[in-house]
């Protein structure tokens, strides 16, 4: 008796736990996760050094997002397979592009990893479209064409411990071709295409209001919300046990 007990208590703080941990990789749905993902970028972006003539505004693709959370999924620190195969990611990108970044010690938040990608200015030459180092995901995130984000995190045990996320992002059209620049040096936004509008030094073109196709797959919002709704499923299944 005493046993099954304690075997009933490791059952349940064991599922605490797995309930726990799913909360804490948020969704490609979720506003909160899509707006840190792509503010992040945009906020580098507008901030290059030599300034950027045509460097595009970032915006969300569901799509790449979902591309990103399969790769992600899969737990593996190397690039996705269809990256070098035309038309093989993402049928509206010939080619995509994909930056992928593992926390050891600290949390996850995009804010911290595109940050990180983007510290690898300090290797980069503009001019001479020389790197010292590693420069592949500044040059992606900073390439002028590449207006179309998506982005994933997975926890993956096998890739360090219990608590290692890895991030991936994805990004079409794709960029870092060889031997071009990111982007066209000079005043910001002085070509940007017409039509579009100059918005944190970033030509944005103007958003288009598209219907909502299914009105009742909203989104669940940010992270707090999720609590009732894990506690409401736990007392659930706890009820169904005893
Ligand atoms: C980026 O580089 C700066 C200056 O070297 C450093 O202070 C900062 O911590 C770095 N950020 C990340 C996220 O690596």
């Amino acid at each position: 008796m005493a046993l099954r007990k304690t075997f009933c208590c490791l059952w349940t703080l064991g599922l605490c736990l797995v309930v726990g941990k799913s909360s804490l990789v948020p969704s490609i749905t979720d506003p909160y996760f899509i707006d840190k993902c792509v503010s992040a970028h945009n906020e580098w972006r507008g901030k290059v050094s030599p300034p950027a003539a045509n460097m595009k505004y970032m915006s969300w693709d569901s799509g790449l997002a979902k591309m990103a959370k399969a790769w992600a999924n899969n737990c593996k620190f190397q690039h996705n397979s269809c990256l070098t195969k035309s038309y093989a990611c993402h049928e509206d990108f010939e080619y995509v592009g994909e930056n992928i970044w593992l926390s050891d010690k600290e949390a996850l938040t995009p804010e911290l990893a595109v940050a990180s990608w983007y510290n690898e200015t300090e290797f980069y030459d503009f001019d001479s479209l020389s790197c010292s180092k590693d420069c592949g995901h500044y040059t992606q995130v900073v390439w002028a064409t590449s207006d179309k984000i998506g982005c994933a995190a997975a926890i993956c045990p096998n890739l360090g411990d219990i608590s290692t996320t890895i991030f991936v992002c994805n990004y079409g059209p794709a960029g870092n071709f060889a031997n071009m620049a990111p982007y066209k040096k000079g005043a910001s936004c002085s070509l940007c295409s017409k039509g579009e509008k100059c918005v944190q030094k970033l030509c944005r073109t103007p958003k288009l209001i598209i219907p909502n196709k299914n009105p009742l797959m909203k989104p669940m919002g940010k992270a707090p919300q999720r609590i009732p709704f894990n506690l409401f499923s736990l007392s659930f299944i706890l009820l169904r046990i005893f």
